[in-house]
């Protein structure tokens, strides 16, 4: 097996580690809670859990504003908590990937506390410090993604600081050395603790203009909709320095890669197609030199029908570099849940899309029992983004709720205390318990894509070829060796027959989004309304 096998070949598993496991009763998930449930990984069949950042914090943006990056929150546990996860995730098989968040801390960071101390201070340039404009605002118009301008006025030394997010997230100046090298020690401390890989925030962000130039309007602007859209972030993210940034990145990781296996970069970058592809970074003697990565957000946007998902597939195999590794990505603690945004047939097909095409896919907690989005009332909301802007659902809560186990425990045995947030009304009988027994359930349905994936290197290594299957059908072969498996997705609701071209008569039906298909194809293969399979030559 080579070194990349597990990143390239294998399935992450996304962790919002608020929202999986409590064990202690506080009603926040924890690193023992998660301990506890690895079983369920480990059934499931991933190859990796990515754990979201879990280091001490305010939780002015639950976890992603960091006050120290080489510690463990006590809400979460302890440095000892982490390494008995990580020695009992190793002894099992399972990697596991952190977050790293380098565009921004906290602002209780003691690194912004002695920056904000003085305009001396020797950590000043560690952060983006500028004078106010002639009438006393902010430098420039940047915006916050979470609402407002980018910049806050700091009375104390008389100088605006800009912050991408929340005024409580102080963005880092990476053009400075000494932040690159701090930053590149957390990795380290990390690495050296047997971590495999980080997934790394808002990677595009980290670099902003040198001469603070103003973002242009964008004249695709929606009234109504995101404030943050409405300039071009042309000078605050994807800008040229960005490619040296993330060589280092991949130096220092590579620095702990053995022969057995490689340390993995995935990158968060919600970009263009083009400007994505550059992440993979410089090709130097016949490799690709950065985030091995770019995490392919195109389906969370993707209108759910079989021509759009075909010609994002199609385009976005068309543009991957010599070597590139590609990944897929259903769903994440940012966007709508897949069930909610398609309904529960759909994200059936969803699931065998993301586990049949070519590319790491990365499942998010919760999706593998079909949990959807729970409305949340506003007197409960915790998300700042929603805080700041009330009412445009731009809040991210609703996909972030609790970890459904069991419909008998309390709070669905996620916790013996008061949830952080509410529980899907659905508990009762979505959850993993009563799942795991019920062969038409979408638990079963994962278990069984994931299984199939594993064994059969068509799946998890083979090419990707494009079939044509007509309107609503989309087709595609996945083939390693002598083995070509085909695989139809019917989108629409009607039944499609499929010409026996692609699947010939005697195909073994390997899986199906339909519990009762199974078995050889006889005579020609009828698709079911919103059906599913993964078809293999007799
Ligand atoms: C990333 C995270 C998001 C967070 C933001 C600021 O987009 O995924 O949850 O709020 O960065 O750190
Ligand atoms: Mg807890």
């Amino acid at each position: 097996m080579s070194a990349d096998a597990w990143w390239k070949n294998g399935i992450v598993y996304q962790i919002y580690p608020r929202s999986f496991q409590d064990s202690d009763g506080d009603g926040i998930g924890d690193l023992r809670g998660i301990r506890n449930r690895l079983d369920h990984l480990i059934e499931l069949g991933v190859d990796a859990v990515w754990i979201s950042p879990i280091y001490p914090s305010p939780m002015a943006d639950f976890g992603y504003d960091i006050s120290d990056y080489c510690d463990i929150d006590l809400r979460f546990g302890t440095l000892a908590d982490f390494d008995a996860l990580a020695a009992e995730a190793r002894a099992r098989g399972l990697k596991l990937v952190l977050d790293f968040v380098p565009n921004h801390t906290s602002d209780q960071h003691p690194w912004f506390m002695e920056s904000r101390a003085s305009r001396s201070n020797p950590k000043r340039d560690w952060y983006l410090w500028r004078d106010p404009a002639p009438d006393g605002g902010p430098p420039n118009n940047w915006l916050s993604n979470f609402g407002g301008p980018a910049w806050t006025f700091d009375a104390h030394t008389g100088q605006y600081y800009c912050h991408s997010f929340l005024k409580e997230q102080p963005d880092l100046n990476w053009r400075n050395p000494e932040v690159r090298e701090a930053m590149y020690d957390v990795l380290r401390f990390w690495l050296r603790r047997g971590v495999d890989g980080f997934r790394i925030d808002v990677l595009y962000h980290l670099v902003k203009d040198d001469q603070f130039r103003d973002n242009p309007p964008n004249p695709d602007f929606v009234a109504g909709g995101d404030p943050a859209h409405r300039l071009l972030p042309v000078y605050t993210t994807d800008r040229p320095e960005m490619q040296d940034i993330i060589i280092e990145m991949r130096r220092v990781v590579d620095e702990f890669s053995d022969p057995q296996s490689t340390r993995v970069l995935i990158g968060e970058l919600y970009l263009p197609l083009a400007r994505l592809m550059a992440y993979y970074g410089r090709t130097e003697d016949g490799l690709l030199q950065g985030v091995q990565l770019p995490f392919n957000f195109q389906l969370l946007a993707a209108k759910w029908q079989a021509a759009e998902i075909d010609h994002i597939v199609r385009n976005y195999e068309a543009a991957l570099p010599q070597g590139a590794a590609p990944n897929w990505v259903l769903g994440n603690h940012d966007k709508p849940r897949i069930a909610s945004r398609v309904g529960q047939e759909r994200a059936r097909l969803a699931a065998m899309l993301l586990l049949s095409l070519r590319g790491t896919p990365t499942l998010y907690y919760g999706d593998e029992i079909g949990l959807t989005d729970v409305p949340i009332p506003p007197e409960e909301v915790q998300d700042p983004f929603e805080k700041n802007d009330p009412g445009k659902g731009l809040g991210r809560d609703p996909q972030r709720t609790p970890m459904q186990w069991s419909g008998t425990a309390p709070n669905a045995g996620f916790t013996t205390g008061t949830p952080w947030l509410r529980l899907g009304g659905d508990w009762e009988h979505r959850n993993v318990e009563s799942q795991a027994g019920d062969p038409a359930s979408m638990l079963a349905l994962y278990r069984r894509l994931i299984a199939l994936r594993r064994r059969e290197p068509a799946l998890h290594e083979g090419s990707h070829e494009p079939l044509d299957a007509g309107a609503d059908v989309m087709a595609y072969a996945r083939s390693a060796g002598t083995r070509r498996l085909v695989v139809l997705l019917n989108f629409g609701t009607s039944e499609k027959p499929i010409s026996i071209d692609l699947v010939p008569a005697g195909g073994v039906v390997l899986a199906s989004t339909h519990a009762h298909r199974s078995g050889i194809v006889a005579g020609a293969l009828i698709l079911e309304p919103l059906e599913g399979v993964i078809v293999s030559r007799a």
